[in-house]
């Protein structure tokens, strides 16, 4: 059962309102932070000064924040801002537009939303990574798992659950077109609330995401973590 949509790249459904990119705010509150964070403490310390992009309700700002980074979160969704906590500086806009007049030593892109199915997006989001860097500053990037995006196939997602018992996961349906996956994940909570996501994504190769951030003024990229799920951009 693939959700009834008009928006052919996105859609959701379940209790609570969705964003425009497919998300439901009830569920994504509720999602615990399951450390992806880690492989980039190097660069997290006390005192960064941090843009978080496509923040949502805020599952990763709460740990930035406990590490003693500065948070600027960004969401173009009302709904999920409300959420943030206090300490957070939220910001209501797009990333595409999103022009601030403050420079940062870190812009963090998580969730794969780099895999965004529409190249112009993708190329204004790099563009919104290095037009708020400082020289020397970070582009940090969650990707999605390449070979994961090759061969997933529906049903039930084991082991992602993990800390959060209460939620079943399942690949509902994957279909793959012109070069990208299209797929509609649904969640299960043991009280009945259910919740689906139809989104498209663009698999990217290395030599894609290194054109991407070089068109955008970055120099190069490097892998953070020896399971290429971040990837680290420098500002010249
Ligand atoms: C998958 S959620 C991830 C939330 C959070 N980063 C996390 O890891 O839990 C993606 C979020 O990005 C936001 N988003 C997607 N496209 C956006 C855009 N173009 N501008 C601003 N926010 C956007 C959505 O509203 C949603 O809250």
């Amino acid at each position: 059962m693939k959700p009834t949509t008009t928006e052919p790249l996105f859609s959701g459904s379940g209790p609570g309102p969705q964003t425009a990119d497919g998300c439901s705010v009830e569920l994504y509150r509720d999602l615990p932070y399951r450390g992806e964070l880690q492989a980039l403490s190097p660069w997290l310390g006390a005192g960064t000064r941090v843009l978080e992009l496509g923040c949502g309700p805020g599952r990763l700002t709460r740990p930035l924040l406990a590490q003693g980074c500065s948070v600027v979160a960004v969401d173009n969704s009302a709904e999920m801002l409300t959420h943030l906590p206090l300490r957070a500086q939220a910001m209501h806009a797009g990333i595409e537009t999103l022009t601030l007049a403050e420079r940062f030593d870190v812009v963090l892109l998580a969730a794969g939303l780099i895999h965004m199915p529409a190249a112009e997006t993708r190329h204004a989001f790099a563009a919104c990574a290095a037009r708020h860097l400082r020289p020397g500053g970070l582009w940090l990037v969650q990707v999605h798992d390449a070979d994961w995006l090759a061969r997933v196939t529906p049903g039930r997602v084991t082991g992602d659950e993990g800390d959060d018992k209460d939620l079943v996961l399942w690949v509902y349906h994957v279909e793959r077109t012109q070069g990208q996956v299209a797929m509609t994940l649904r969640y299960a909570r043991a009280d009945g609330r259910q919740w689906t996501h139809y989104f498209r994504i663009q698999p990217l190769d290395e030599p894609a995401l290194r054109q991407l951030a070089r068109e955008a003024g970055f120099q190069d990229i490097d892998w953070v973590d020896a399971s290429r799920r971040w990837l680290r951009c420098e500002m010249p």
